[in-house]
């Protein structure tokens, strides 16, 4: 008998709860023909019950997710609710109090997948950003004086701390040597203006460096980052880089790879408790009309099992995502696949059942 793995999962807002559905559906596919056990507990968190109840994540709800294998969310967002109060709460705080200080997000073009990159393919495009997920611009530091006034001045300040910044590079070169591609680390940053910031950044990843020969290093600005992942995105084989670059580049990146519908992410706590997430929204105008396309929920399943350590069963999933992709979708936009949001589950499945 293989192990049991305890998940807590956040369905969410809008088209959350129906595309994880679909990833749960693929998960206990593979579980099944693998022979390992996957149980879930479900958490009511989101728009709706912020709205009912004025909660957004509860101390206690936040103490319980600490004592899962792992995380994973639809997607948090609600037309109704002001922006920045679930994102800041529920998915910024979880990632945050939960230190999950990496977040790992593939930048993969699988064959049958159009990207708008034009002559480029599969073989060009297949990198992976390393975004750093606690700090920089994102921790709220900051303030406002004489808010409201015309001598109003606002203040968002970036932190960086030593040991934030090495345990993310540190992460990125053990993770560009075990995935044994180009063997490259692109460190993206700005040294010529953030001459604080980047410069840690940069002295870091050099010192780093010595300890990794056999990891090639670069160096990219954020802006000439972008301009290659356009023109030349063979070039890069792992990128790293700080929380609100990271956020921007990661973008570009899905949509270079074929669009949200693809793109998965993992807010990574190397020695505690991860969450797997679709990097799209909840697209409220979709919801309910099974049109929405699963794929991104299913593969950041398959990444959550990676790091839960069952590799196979992420190489299963990939596969017959792979295979649906070249044989049977025919876009990854919502309501152009060809399919439905739970044919797509089912297509998967029966992939993995052939
Ligand atoms: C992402 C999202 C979030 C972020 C938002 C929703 C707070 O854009 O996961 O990339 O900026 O990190
Ligand atoms: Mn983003």
């Amino acid at each position: 008998m293989g192990k049991t793995y305890n998940i807590a999962t956040i369905p969410g807002d809008g088209t959350g709860p129906e595309v994880l559905r679909e990833g749960i559906k693929v998960i206990d596919a593979v579980s099944k023909k693998i022979g390992f056990t996957v149980k879930y507990t479900s958490y009511d968190l989101g728009g709706e019950r912020y709205l009912k109840t004025g909660e957004v994540l509860p101390d206690s709800t936040l103490d319980e997710l600490r004592g899962y294998d792992a995380i994973y969310l639809g997607a948090i967002g609600h037309p109704d609710v002001k922006p920045g109060i679930l994102e800041k709460g529920i998915l910024l705080r979880t990632r945050f109090e939960l230190d999950q200080y990496i977040n790992l997000r593939p930048v993969k073009l699988y064959e049958g997948v159009e990207t708008p990159l034009r002559n480029k393919g599969p073989d060009d495009i297949d990198f992976v950003v390393i975004r750093e997920n606690t700090e920089g611009l994102y921790t709220g530091a900051g303030g406002f004086l004489k808010k409201g006034t015309k001598d109003e001045v606002a203040i968002q300040e970036s932190i960086n701390t030593r040991k934030g910044v090495e345990r993310c590079i540190r992460f990125a070169f053990e993770y560009t040597r075990n995935r044994n591609k180009q063997k490259k680390l692109t460190l993206c940053a700005k040294t010529n203006v953030l001459t604080y910031a980047s410069d840690l950044w940069a002295r870091t990843f050099y010192e780093v460096a010595e300890e990794y020969p056999d990891v090639k290093t670069d160096y990219a600005h954020v802006d000439a980052t972008c301009m290659w992942m356009v023109k030349n995105p063979e070039w890069f084989d792992v990128i790293v880089t700080d929380n609100l670059f990271g956020d921007i580049i990661t973008d570009l990146g899905a949509i270079i790879q074929g669009g949200l519908g693809i793109a998965a992410g993992g807010n990574i706590n190397p020695e505690g408790v991860s969450m797997f997430e679709p990097m799209g929204g909840s697209a409220p105008k979709y919801t309910g009309k099974n049109v929405i396309n699963p794929l991104a929920a299913i593969m950041a399943g398959g990444m959550m099992l990676d790091f839960l350590g069952e590799k196979t069963g992420f190489i299963e999933i990939e596969n017959a995502v792979k295979k649906a992709l070249k044989n049977d979708i025919k876009s990854l936009d919502a309501g152009k696949m060809g399919y439905g949001t739970k044919e797509v589950g089912d297509l998967i499945v029966s992939y993995i059942n052939r």
